[in-house]
């Protein structure tokens, strides 16, 4: 007997857990600064619409409608297809190694905001890259481990461990909490925020339109493959979560539910980070653009900063990594659970929890890299082609599979019988041509400007492991294309 989230709360919750996570919180925002302001607003909607709802239906439906995690619902769709399966899969794995990795860097931060003065206030800068991390000079470089960091990354793996050991019967409950609870916490930096002076002008920098920046090629790549990666789509975790629904149950509410919370927390995490950043600028005395950084950088440096300059610095710091780890902490056990899922799909007898120790324990042992002195680099190249290839790449598999080979309209048909809201043809449309184009134009353009330049400068080795992290997958997909496993379908 197949398990089953306790309620439909639990499932939406779970589902919300992932998609809220690191990305809404620094990835969005900043993305919105740099690309115009409240213009990424435009794009980032309408990828919302033409991507990422379409395909959150897609993933609930064969999720719900197979009853399997990512390969075997695919199997089950055609024998050659399992590859599409195990593409999202693969993907999933490496991310939520280096995911772990960055929580462990907010569990170091949360530790050490336990102090009348925080330690960083001097120099948040060289704290977080002297001091956490340990950086070396290059990637060429990788140094030692850093115990600090293995340590507080073995916490991390024994936390997300004893979230999913009991599949989603434990991973159900602790959604209850740590899918509300940062909600909560961003609501109370809200009000810290908007009431920092400088508030107004970090908002008003935030929502300023530009709208020229619609014009730029780029800005419409960054907005899809947030909405991917933000969505959790393309790494078979919305299809491992509703395989744990009954047959019955509704999907197009549930899809729509989740897709307007997640981006609802990220246009509002926006306020926090922004009025937060306004106060920085007027606390000393700069403009707003000049405190701006991108990635690691604005979470693990900008922010720590202006929290050290207020009253109570200690409470909002620890307030605020607390935040960082609740959001983290559901979106990595939804890809640990994908995992599992497909493995115990094939190890029928196998018990849950020592599957899940198995994968908990591998990949901690994998992201120990993610520790070295080089670890940032390593994070940086990994996350860069997976995010840009592998699920991008997975969430085409999955359209032209269910599109054209399982049948888009069929599939809209079982989506139409259970859901009380229906989806229209333009749903099998999106499915079988607009999606797969417009994903296949934004692989190709990438793929010229990778081989144009080496990311970031990085050495050719370095970037051919991050090629690795994308062709492994694939060339395991098309071995397995070439094997086909019996197919039974279910009807
Ligand atoms: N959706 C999560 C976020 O926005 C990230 C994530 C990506 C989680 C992929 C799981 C899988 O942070």
């Amino acid at each position: 007997m197949r398990d089953r989230w306790a309620t439909r709360t639990m499932f939406l919750f779970a589902a919300i857990g992932s998609a809220v996570g690191l990305g809404n919180v620094w990835r969005f925002p900043y993305l919105t600064y740099e690309f115009g302001g409240g213009a990424f607003l435009i794009p980032y909607l309408i990828a919302l619409f033409v991507l990422g709802i379409p395909l959150l239906i897609l993933e609930f439906a064969i999720g719900q409608k197979l009853q399997k995690g990512a390969i075997d619902a695919f199997k089950s769709v055609h024998g050659r297809l399992r590859g599409v399966g195990f593409m999202a899969i693969a993907s999933g794995f490496m991310v939520v190694i280096y995911y772990a990795a960055v929580m462990a860097w907010a569990l170091v931060y949360f530790l050490r905001s336990f102090s009348a003065r925080l330690p960083w206030a001097e120099d948040a800068k060289g704290y977080f890259f002297g001091n956490v991390l340990q950086l070396s000079d290059g990637i060429g470089q990788v140094g030692g481990i850093n115990w600090m960091l293995l340590a507080a990354l073995a916490v991390v793996w024994i936390l997300i461990y004893f979230c999913v050991w009991k599949g989603v019967k434990s991973a159900g409950k602790v959604v209850m909490i740590t899918m509300p609870l940062p909600i909560i916490l961003l609501i109370a930096l809200f009000i810290r925020g908007i009431t920092l002076d400088g508030a107004l002008t970090g908002i008003f920098y935030y929502l300023k339109p530009n709208f020229a920046a619609l014009l730029s090629t780029e800005i419409w790549l960054a907005a899809a493959s947030q909405i991917f990666f933000t969505l959790s789509l393309g790494f078979g975790i919305m299809i491992a979560y509703s395989s744990y629904k009954k047959e019955t149950q509704d999907i197009a509410k549930d899809a729509y539910v989740t897709a307007f919370a997640n981006s609802a927390i990220s246009i509002f995490s926006g306020f926090v980070v922004f009025a937060v950043l306004g106060y920085m600028a007027f606390s000393t005395g700069v403009g707003v653009p000049d405190v701006v950084a991108s990635g690691p950088g604005l979470v693990f440096v900008v922010f720590p900063q202006a929290l050290a300059l207020m009253p109570w610095a200690w409470f909002f710091a620890s307030l605020f990594f607390l935040t960082l780890l609740m959001l983290g902490i559901d979106s990595a056990f939804s890809l640990v659970e994908s995992v599992n899922t497909v493995i115990a799909d094939k190890a029928k007898n196998a018990v849950k929890h020592k599957i899940a120790f198995v994968v908990c324990l591998v990949s901690f042992l994998l992201g120990i890299i993610f520790t070295t002195n080089a670890g940032l680099y390593f994070l940086d190249v990994v996350d860069h082609f997976i995010t840009n290839f592998g699920l991008v790449l997975a969430g085409i598999f999955e359209c032209l599979a269910i599109g054209w080979i399982y049948g888009a309209e069929r599939l809209r048909t079982y989506i139409n019988k259970v859901s009380e809201w229906k989806v229209g043809p333009w749903w099998s449309v999106a499915i079988k041509y607009v999606i797969p184009i417009i994903l296949t134009i934004l692989v190709v353009v990438q793929f010229i400007k990778e081989i144009g330049a080496n990311y970031e400068g990085y050495p050719t080795w370095a970037i051919g492991i991050g090629w690795l992290t994308v062709v492994i997958p694939l060339v395991v997909a098309a071995i397995l294309a070439f094997r086909p496993a019996r197919t039974k379908i279910r009807l």
